[in-house]
């Protein structure tokens, strides 16, 4: 078993030692989230059919809902909020977080010495990559699980995972024991890959915005890089972090001219997607720390990310100085 990142933070011990406190129960949460989402994904994917349009709502990001997002997030919003071990749900297509049990967190665990259930929160990308609904590319599911609630920072997150619609539909999930590759028939996990690690010789690159809207200092980094790697994006992050994931290399939605927040949310897609990539022996960065020690001040917080080897990661973080 390869060990994570060495220079993980201390975030991820806290939370490992919180595990060892709330043990059974915290693993248990996460067993049963997990499994939901399996068998949620099932549903997601046979109901983006018929289901490509744009609705006329937008997301609290000011980004446009398709009926996809919105079928995938009332979906996702039923099942896991029924869940006794689950006691918050927040989504990125929903302004607020729902409350939906007691409250979640390590600071409510005295509760639990009265026998009360301890609960944990989930943050979701329902539909991650939707706008490839139109064109019929690869898209995602990603969650996170918090022993705290939201907004919450990575040193709070306890696994994370996301589900990958492409020809087959697959689900890695991270937590403190390592990152493991499933495939998804009929909403049951079948292990294709335990201890998921990155390959040491990174291969692909996905970059996302305009080149002319990204900041000079991250021009300069993938002036290099691309004369090191090949080019995947495709549009939808989990897609493309599954090629890094599986290849080695580099993701990056960086910091633009335009935005210097860059484009996806902190607590939805930069969070659970660092912790994975972290705990397959990578890095993320907001381009000056790891994506797991900035903590969202709002709910639908945007941040750079950049995800993939550690030494690709390194090197991005001293263009960036
Ligand atoms: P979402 O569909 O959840 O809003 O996420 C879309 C994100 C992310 O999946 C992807 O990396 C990025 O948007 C693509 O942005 P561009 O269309 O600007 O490339
Ligand atoms: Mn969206
Ligand atoms: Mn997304
Ligand atoms: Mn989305």
């Amino acid at each position: 078993m390869t060990d994570p990142n060495p220079d993980v933070r201390a975030g991820t011990d806290s939370s490992e030692s919180r595990r060892e406190s709330g043990g059974d129960e915290l693993e248990a949460a996460v067993d049963a989230v997990v499994s939901t989402v399996a068998r949620t994904a099932v549903d997601v994917r046979q109901g983006l059919v018929g289901r490509r349009g744009k609705t006329a709502s937008e997301n609290p990001s000011g980004e446009s809902q398709a009926e996809a997002d919105v079928y995938a997030d009332e979906l996702l919003c039923d099942r896991l909020g029924s869940l006794a071990a689950v006691g918050q749900y927040a989504s990125e297509e929903r302004a607020k977080c729902i409350d939906c049990g007691p409250t979640p967190g390590s600071d409510s665990a005295s509760d639990a010495d009265d026998g009360l259930e301890r609960t944990v929160s989930v943050a979701v990308d329902p539909l991650d990559g939707s706008s490839n609904l139109a064109s019929n590319n690869a898209m995602g599911t990603i969650f996170g699980i918090y022993d705290a609630t939201l907004p919450a920072a990575g040193r709070d997150l306890i696994a994370s995972g996301y589900v990958l619609y492409g020809p087959i539909t697959t689900m890695v999930v991270a937590d403190d024991s390592g990152v493991t590759e499933y495939e998804l028939t009929g909403g049951e996990r079948t292990v294709i890959r335990d201890d998921v690690t990155l390959p040491e010789d990174p291969v692909v690159y996905g970059f996302g915005g305009r080149v002319p809207d990204w900041p000079a200092d991250f021009r300069e980094y993938a002036r290099a890089i691309e004369d090191e790697l090949k080019l995947r994006y495709g549009g939808a992050m989990i897609a493309d972090v599954n090629q890094v994931l599986t290849y080695g290399g580099v993701f990056a939605y960086p910091a633009l001219e335009s935005r210097s927040a860059g484009k996806l949310r902190l607590q939805f897609e930069g969070i659970p997607i660092g912790y994975i990539l972290e705990r397959a022996g990578g890095r993320s960065s907001d381009g000056d720390r790891s994506l797991l020690d900035v903590r969202p001040e709002s709910l639908h917080d945007r941040t750079p990310v950049h995800v993939g080897n550690a030494d690709l990661i390194g090197r991005l973080e001293s263009t960036l100085e």
